[in-house]
């Protein structure tokens, strides 16, 4: 007699570290993690370059714990049938705070200033004079009664239009996908919705908040440099792709541009002192991963268990 022993395991593959607390929601008898599966029912993802990747013909469903979906190839997908979800909101929060930081930060010339300070390395007991007589170049402006433009009114858009309010800001704001006036209607706290043409020209800030995709790829561009306000400060933490890079370098290198603070490194920008880059922290904090992890491990086990797609 033979004995057919029907594997039901479903297995589940992590291309990146994934919070602990999502991933026991797969603690249970019928899912494995398991990251070496060459054929995983599932894959929870976080930055991986998956472009280049070829799925099984188990693969069911691809969870991004978080919000951008450009490092998976959405319509490849599609077309073999994967689900693919992410995480938008659950990570709002930490890029909003990291933002808000970066604004302040810029303004105050802290980045550059505290690398000024670290090269005073071994200069002994110089070191308050030296502070004193140099630190006249880190003068700054406050963010108060500044004008911040704030493109793309989404779940970060808007939290950061919210709180620039509270640091006395003035928040204008624009997005790419809904009307002015909805987005009036949508933000109540943003004091005017415009144009993107009136967004460049009268922010002193300027912070982009839409998703990487054909219709917004280097909508930073030149005609966009010449029009904003001289000096302007420029804070990507969307994508590096959002904004033309050739046409950025030659507005940083004129001034046109004061500051540039992207979270998305660029080897051909780290020697502008007036380029600052973060190493993608926007959404690293110990709660945004567990909120992206739980969301994003949640939606993959409903679908796996009742074929329902929320938020796909
Ligand atoms: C996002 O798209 O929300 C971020 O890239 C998430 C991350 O930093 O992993």
């Amino acid at each position: 007699m033979t004995t057919i022993t029907l594997d039901k395991t479903k297995r589940i593959k992590t291309l990146n570290h994934i919070a602990e607390v999502g991933l026991a929601i797969f603690n249970e008898e019928d899912y494995t993690i398991d990251n070496e599966a060459n054929d995983p029912d599932a894959i929870v993802v976080r930055s991986y370059p998956m472009h280049n990747m070829a799925f099984g013909g188990n693969l069911k469903a691809i969870a991004r714990a978080g919000a951008g979906v450009n490092n998976i190839p959405v319509d490849t997908c599609s077309n073999q049938g994967i689900v693919v979800f992410n995480t938008p909101g659950a990570n709002a929060n930490a890029v909003k705070e990291l933002v808000l930081t970066s604004i302040m930060a810029s303004s105050r010339n802290l980045f550059n200033g505290v690398d000024w300070v670290k090269d005073l390395k071994g200069k002994g007991e110089e070191v308050p004079q030296l502070v004193e007589q140099g630190k006249k170049q880190f003068v700054g402006r406050e963010a108060k009664g500044k004008k911040l433009g704030v493109i793309g009114l989404g779940a970060i858009g808007a939290m950061v239009a919210n709180d620039a309010l509270n640091l006395d800001m003035d928040v204008i704001g624009f997005d790419p996908y809904i009307s002015v006036d909805t987005a009036w209607e949508l933000s109540r706290n943003i004091k005017r919705a415009m144009s993107l043409g009136d967004v460049f020209e009268q922010a002193d800030f300027i912070t982009i908040h839409v998703p990487l995709t054909n219709e917004t790829a280097g909508m930073l561009n030149r005609e966009a440099f010449e029009q904003m306000k001289p000096g302007v400060h420029i804070l990507n933490f969307s994508r590096g792709g959002l904004v033309d890079e050739d046409a950025l370098e030659v507005a940083l290198e004129k001034g046109r541009v004061g500051k540039y603070i992207t979270d998305f490194p660029n080897d051909r920008l780290l020697h502008m002192e007036n380029a600052i880059t973060l190493p993608h922290l926007g959404a690293s904090t110990i709660e945004s991963e567990e909120n992206c992890a739980r969301m994003a491990t949640r939606q993959v086990r409903d679908f796996l268990e009742t074929g329902n797609i929320k938020n796909a």
